[in-house]
């Protein structure tokens, strides 16, 4: 029998910008597959290059920013290199995102009926009254109680959790095999944070779709994610299944996040910081990105860029010093 094809498959690509005067790579080295059905949570501060993988899989790419090296497969198809025809075929229909920036995301003059009919009018050959038949019925499934007001509604007589339930309603409207959600719940109150979260996971069970979930925050993926990425400064520091990741962090910057998460047994503030700050993505250092701010750092972390290393099958770090890292005292 033929080996089934992941749904994603991510192979050594870097992200580069250019300009006149220089050239900086915003995201290198990054492999992932991505099986349909799974959610793969992407974590990392902020600058560590998460926005920019995923703009680079929908070809979405700022000016400037080209995928340098590398493959990206959708169902075994190489998406680099597509037309912008191509492309669009595929952006929507079988790959939706819901973007961080607002500006990219709901268009204030519309009604949201509007949007989410053209939407779905894009790509599939269907009329006007069954794109808004479809429409209400993507409404009610995201959870919105009166679809029909809200349908006649512009984005801005909606609140934030409402708005965001809308751009999943528009993500979803033409049942895409990929969800990219970048930070979908970062502006949002806790318990809107939750409910979405949920949503999320809903539609994962319900239509079996993969997403591909970004947070800079770990408890965010905590009860989500099947397998997590690491991020920082653009290379990936840890992969590995969730159980694996919690158990058994052997990254110091996996650590360093993971005792950041805020305690809600004493209601404290994040337990630990990280000191220092992200290096200026132009001017990483030498060898490990890390080793600025890292306390198991050697001579060799400074001068010699770290390989990935699977420390237990399925768990991934690029750390020369992974060993002395698992030892550390256990997170409580
Ligand atoms: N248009 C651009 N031109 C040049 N550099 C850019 C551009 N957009 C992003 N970058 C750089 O690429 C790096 C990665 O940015 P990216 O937006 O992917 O980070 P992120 O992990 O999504 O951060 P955040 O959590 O703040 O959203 C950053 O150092 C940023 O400065
Ligand atoms: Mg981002």
């Amino acid at each position: 029998m033929p080996v089934k094809e992941p749904l994603l498959e991510v192979q050594d690509v870097s992200v580069v910008f250019r300009n006149k005067k220089q050239a900086f790579a915003a995201v290198s080295g990054l492999s992932f597959q991505l099986e349909q059905g799974e959610i793969l949570g992407i974590v990392g501060e902020s600058g560590s290059g998460k926005t920019m993988a995923s703009l680079s899989i929908m070809g979405l790419l700022p000016e400037q920013g080209f995928v340098d090296c590398g493959s990206i497969r959708y169902r075994g198809k190489e998406l680099i290199g597509l037309s912008d025809r191509e492309m669009c075929k595929i952006r929507g229909k079988e790959i939706s995102m819901i973007f961080q920036e607002p500006i990219m995301s709901l268009d204030q003059v519309f009604t949201v009926g509007s949007q989410l009919t053209e939407a779905i009018l894009t790509h599939e050959k269907i009329g006007r009254a069954e794109a808004k038949r479809r429409s209400l019925a993507m409404l009610r499934m995201v959870g919105i109680p009166s679809p029909e007001r809200v349908f006649a509604s512009y984005p801005f007589e909606l609140s934030g959790g409402m708005c965001q339930r809308v751009m999943i309603a528009i993500a979803l409207g033409c049942h895409p095999n990929l969800l990219i959600a970048d930070e979908p719940t970062t502006a949002l109150d806790v318990t809107v944070q939750a409910q979405i979260m949920d949503l999320l996971k809903k539609m994962r069970d319900q239509f079996n779709i993969g997403i591909i979930l970004i947070t800079h925050d770990l408890d965010v993926v905590k009860d989500m994610a099947d397998r997590i990425i690491v991020m920082y400064g653009g290379n990936m520091m840890e992969v590995a299944s969730r159980e694996q990741l919690f158990a058994n962090p052997s990254h110091p910057y996996t650590r360093g996040l993971l005792r950041s998460i805020p305690r809600l047994d004493t209601g404290n503030e994040r337990l630990f910081n990280i000191e220092g700050t992200v290096p200026d993505i132009r001017n990483m250092p030498r060898g490990c990105h890390f080793c600025t701010r890292c306390w198991h750092a050697e001579e060799t972390c400074h001068e010699k860029h770290p390989q990935m290393i699977e420390v237990e099958p399925g768990h991934y770090v690029s750390c020369h010093r992974a060993e002395v890292v698992q030892k550390e005292v256990p997170i409580p």
